[in-house]
C-alpha cells in the first residue's frame, strides 16, 4: 500500500484598506479560509484589535497617500511572505462635495487615483515576476457616469475601472496565463462610506462580502455587487446625459 503525503501550502493575501468596511470583512473571510493575510489602514487600534482576534492576520499601518510608504511596506510584505497570491485594493474615500472644495477633490484623487495606481502597478509587476497572482480592485457602480455632487469620486472610480481593464489586457503578455485581474463594482454597501438615510438598494455588508468573495474565487473579470445592480448598470450605460441632468 502506497502512502500518500499531502503537503498543504498556505496562500498569502494582502488587503489594502481593511481597518473597516468591505476590506475588514473580506480579510476575516480570507483568514477563515486558511489564507495568511496582511491588512492595512491608518487606524492602528482597529487593525491591532482585528489581528488579536484572528491570528492569521498581521497589519501594516500607513497612509496610502504616501507613495514611498506604499513601496516600502509592499517590499516588506514580499520579504515576509515570500510570494503573494492575492492582493485586494479596497482603500478608498469619497465625499459629497457640491461646492467643489478643492481639498476634498484633491484628497479623493490622491487616494483613489495616485495611490490606487501605485498599488495596482506594484501588484501587477510582482505577479508578472512570480508568474501567478490575482489583483482585485473595488471600484464602484459610480464608475459608469458623472455626478454633480461628487465629481472627483465618480471620476476616480472610472479611472480605476479603466486601469484595471488595462492590466487585464496587459496580462496577455504573461506566458503562464496565471495572472488574473478582477474589478468589483459595488452599488451601495452598508459601511461608513454609504452616508445618508434610506439609501436605495443598500446591501448588508455580509451579503456584499459573500458575493465579492465568490467572485474572487471564480476569478471573475468584473462583477456588480449586489447582483441586482447589473440592471442599474444596464440603464446607466444607455441613458443620455440630458436625462440624468433633469432627474438627478
Ligand atoms: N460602501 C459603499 O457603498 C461602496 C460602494 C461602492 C464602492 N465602494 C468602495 O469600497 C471600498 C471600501 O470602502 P468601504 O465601503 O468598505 O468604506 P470604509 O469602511 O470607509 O473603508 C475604507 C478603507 O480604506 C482605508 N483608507 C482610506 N483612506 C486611506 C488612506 N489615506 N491610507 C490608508 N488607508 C486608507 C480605510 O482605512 P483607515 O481609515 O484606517 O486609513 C478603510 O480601511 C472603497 O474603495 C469604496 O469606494 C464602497
Amino acid at each position: 500500500m502506497s502512502l500518500k503525503i499531502v503537503i498543504f501550502i498556505g496562500m498569502n493575501a494582502v488587503v489594502f484598506g481593511a481597518s473597516s468596511g468591505i476590506g475588514r470583512e473580506l480579510a476575516i473571510r480570507l483568514s477563515q479560509d486558511g489564507y495568511r493575510v496582511k491588512i492595512t489602514g491608518r487606524r492602528e487600534e482597529l487593525l491591532k484589535k482585528l489581528c488579536a482576534e484572528f491570528p492569521q492576520l498581521s497589519y501594516h499601518t500607513f497612509d496610502i497617500q504616501d507613495l514611498t510608504a506604499i513601496e516600502s511596506h509592499f517590499g516588506q510584505m514580499i520579504r515576509d511572505f515570500g510570494s503573494i497570491d492575492l492582493i485586494v485594493h479596497c482603500a478608498g474615500i469619497g465625499y459629497e462635495n457640491p461646492n467643489l472644495i478643492w481639498e476634498m477633490e484633491s484628497d479623493t484623487i490622491s487616494t483613489n487615483v495616485w495611490s490606487a495606481t501605485k498599488i495596482y502597478d506594484l501588484s501587477f509587476l510582482l505577479f508578472k515576476k512570480q508568474g501567478f497572482g490575482h489583483l482585485v480592485g473595488i471600484s464602484s457602480i459610480a464608475s459608469l457616469r458623472g455626478n454633480r455632487h461628487s465629481p472627483a469620486y465618480f471620476a476616480s472610480k472610472a479611472f480605476q475601472v479603466n486601469y484595471l481593464e488595462s492590466l487585464y489586457l496587459k496580462s496577455k503578455e504573461i506566458a503562464s496565463g496565471k495572472v488574473y485581474v478582477t474589478d468589483i463594482r459595488p452599488g451601495y454597501v452598508d459601511t461608513r462610506m454609504a452616508l445618508g438615510d434610506a439609501i436605495f438598494w443598500m446591501s448588508p455588508l455580509n451579503k456584499a462580502v459573500r458575493q465579492i468573495y465568490r467572485a474572487i474565487q471564480c476569478k471573475r473579470r468584473q462583477v456588480y455587487i449586489s447582483k441586482r445592480w447589473v440592471l442599474i448598470a444596464g440603464v446607466l450605460k444607455i441613458v443620455p446625459s440630458w436625462l440624468i441632468k433633469k432627474i438627478m
